[in-house]
């Protein structure tokens, strides 16, 4: 392997190549304003949400959440490792990639992840054509008939064959050790213990893949064909696949919808397929477990009104219980959660496929609102004719309404709890909610050091040049240390937001970062921004001051102050009066 590429090399390449030029020779660029915009290449869309900005050299999809600098845009686009992305953009501006010497086996972890998707989408395609080639297609395809699926379907949702055998896949890249290993963290191959040969995972079952959120490939469900266990074997945790975090069928939902009315959450992969096919394309699953709070938090940005779709029978009950209880922390006004029972013995693609949509539909319309399910639930067992069995109703109440938002419906569910119990307003405790379930896209005003890394991150020229802020390096804050970081970046040069955001590449804080550009600032122009940010430091540098003076203030106190701390500390609190005096002349 090749050394690593100087970080100053990346730094050139990203100030020379134009963001705007590169993305316009691929997806057509429309400039609107400051920024260009087009229609997303990395979703289907009707009206354009991907945006290009110049002064950034940055990209951002407004709809799908795409986003990053000149590099990234070409892994995504060109489906590129690392490595290449940089040869490429560097063959482009006739550039030499230069190598550091000594580390040869150090590698950014970007590349490691383009080829787990690279191998999970050729494995995809080879189940794919095992089910038009191999010689065991009739009793698959006879399979399949059995179960009612048609050719448009099967396609759709990219269903395939992973045919008998030890090493099918494996066989495939015998000569491809770097695949095989990452073949292995796919989970697609298990590594026998101590050492010994691997194996396919998945033999002789029907593959679903499953899809992350921009159509990659990340996990595949394997039924049996027929009877046996386990019924459905599933794809590990790997580096690209968090189930928690994951919905079947939720890629195939937006290609066809990008904004469904309503979605349906059900429980099998089967279920989501039959209804697709059946006119009902707005079903996913939660891939077998209970639904997570990652998973409600995508339902809820998905769309307005989320019904939950369960079994009638005491482990249906259970499990809506359940996801009942995760979704409080998510409802925020304008979203509706309902609740729907199947009869018993009947899973939504047995009842499809004998009733069809419009009977399926009726039982949809009759889902109940969150509020019925809860309060029926619970009266049901509660004895509302004694004191005692009210409060222990009102005990059981409480702190799952205290779990919903601030708003309406938290008002009127405690409203509909008082009116059962025939209680009086200041009888409950209504406490206020922390804001919850709001990781993607911060809203509000944040904190000022959240508010200082936006703006520098948005405009890191407000960092260039700017004195050591002394006395940051002293406070102790959460997201201090990042935001210090950024300053020491941004001081010696004046960088793009691209040019930054490749500084923390395969960094915990890209994460953070990334949360961080989908926050709308609104802020209105040039000046403003820079006052924003001054603003900010300011604040960061009383909570300083302020540190300072409560501990001398608490020597002083118990007297073991010096006459040079004294000083200091009347010092300080002049200081702290200069601090606050011009944010009172301008209220
Ligand atoms: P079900 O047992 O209800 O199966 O499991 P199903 O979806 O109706 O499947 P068919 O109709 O018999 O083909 C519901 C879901 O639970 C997970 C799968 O996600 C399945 O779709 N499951 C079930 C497993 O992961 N493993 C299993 O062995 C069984
Ligand atoms: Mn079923």
């Amino acid at each position: 392997m090749a050394g690593r590429i100087p970080r100053d090399f990346i730094d050139q390449l990203l100030a020379r190549v134009d963001i705007v030029d590169l993305i316009d020779a691929r997806v057509k660029l429309k400039k609107s304003g400051k920024n260009h915009s087009a229609c997303c290449p990395f979703h289907n869309e009707k009206s354009p949400s991907f945006t290009v900005s110049q002064d950034k050299q940055f990209y951002h999809c407004f709809g799908c959440g795409a986003h990053g600098n000149a590099l990234d845009f070409v892994m995504e686009y060109d489906r590129l490792e690392f490595l290449d992305a940089i040869e490429e953009l560097a063959s482009m501006l006739g550039m030499e990639v230069p190598r550091e010497q000594g580390h040869g086996t150090h590698q950014p972890q970007a590349p490691k992840l383009t080829s787990h998707y690279e191998l999970m989408d050729w494995a995809a395609r080879y189940f794919q054509l095992q089910l038009r080639k191999h010689p065991q297609r009739p009793k698959v395809i006879d399979y399949i008939r059995n179960r009612g699926l048609d050719g448009d379907t099967v396609k759709r949702f990219g269903i395939g064959f992973a045919p008998d055998g030890w090493d099918n896949l494996q066989s495939q890249h015998k000569h491809n050790p770097d695949g095989l290993k990452v073949l292995t963290e796919c989970g697609m191959l298990i590594a026998k213990e101590g050492g010994g040969r691997s194996y396919d995972r998945f033999r002789d079952r029907l593959m679903f893949p499953i899809r992350d959120r921009r159509g990659r490939v990340v996990a595949f469900g394997g039924r049996v064909l027929g009877e046996g266990t386990p019924k459905y074997l599933n794809s590990p945790e790997t580096p690209i696949f968090h189930k928690g975090g994951e919905l079947y069928g939720l890629y195939e939902l937006k290609q066809h919808d990008r904004n469904p009315a309503r979605i349906l959450v059900v429980e099998g992969y089967m279920d989501v397929v039959a209804l697709a096919q059946h006119g009902v394309p707005y079903a996913v699953a939660s891939l077998g477990t209970s639904t997570t709070a990652d998973q409600m938090q995508l339902l809820v940005r998905t769309s307005k009104q989320v019904i939950c779709c369960y079994d009638g029978d005491n482990a249906g009950r259970e499990a809506a219980w359940r996801a009942m209880e995760t979704a409080l922390p998510h409802l925020r006004d304008g979203i509706q959660l309902k609740f729907m029972f199947l009869p018993d013995g009947e899973d939504p693609d047995s009842l499809v496929r004998k009733q069809g949509k419009d009977a399926f539909e009726a039982l949809v319309e009759k889902a109940m609102p969150l509020s019925d399910y809860l309060f029926d639930t619970l009266l049901a067992d509660a004895d509302l004719s004694s004191q005692e069995g009210k409060a222990h109703l009102a005990t059981l109440m409480e702190p799952l309404l205290n779990r919903v938002p601030d708003g309406l419906l938290k008002e009127s569910l405690f409203a509909r709890l008082r009116t059962e119990l025939g209680w009086g307003a200041d009888s409950l405790r209504q406490r206020s909610t922390p804001k919850a379930g709001q990781p993607a896209g911060v809203q509000g005003r944040g904190t000022p050091v959240r508010r200082a890394i936006a703006l520098l991150q948005q405009q890191p020229e407000l960092g260039h040049q700017l004195p050591v802020q002394e006395e940051l390096q002293y406070l102790e804050m959460a997201g201090l240390p990042l935001l210090r970081e950024m300053l020491e970046i941004c001081r010696p040069e004046a960088l793009t937001t691209g040019q930054l955001m490749e500084r923390f590449r395969g960094r915990p804080e890209h994460g953070t970062l990334s949360k961080l550009l989908n926050w709308k600032l609104e802020i209105a122009d040039e000046s403003a921004f820079r006052q924003e940010f001054t603003d900010c430091l300011l604040w960061l540098n009383q909570r300083f001051f302020e540190q300072m003076s409560e501990q001398l203030q608490r020597k002083a106190r118990d007297g073991s102050i010096s006459t040079e701390e004294l000083r200091q500390l009347q010092e300080m609190n002049l200081l702290l009066q200069g601090l606050k005096a011009p944010a009172k002349a301008s209220d």
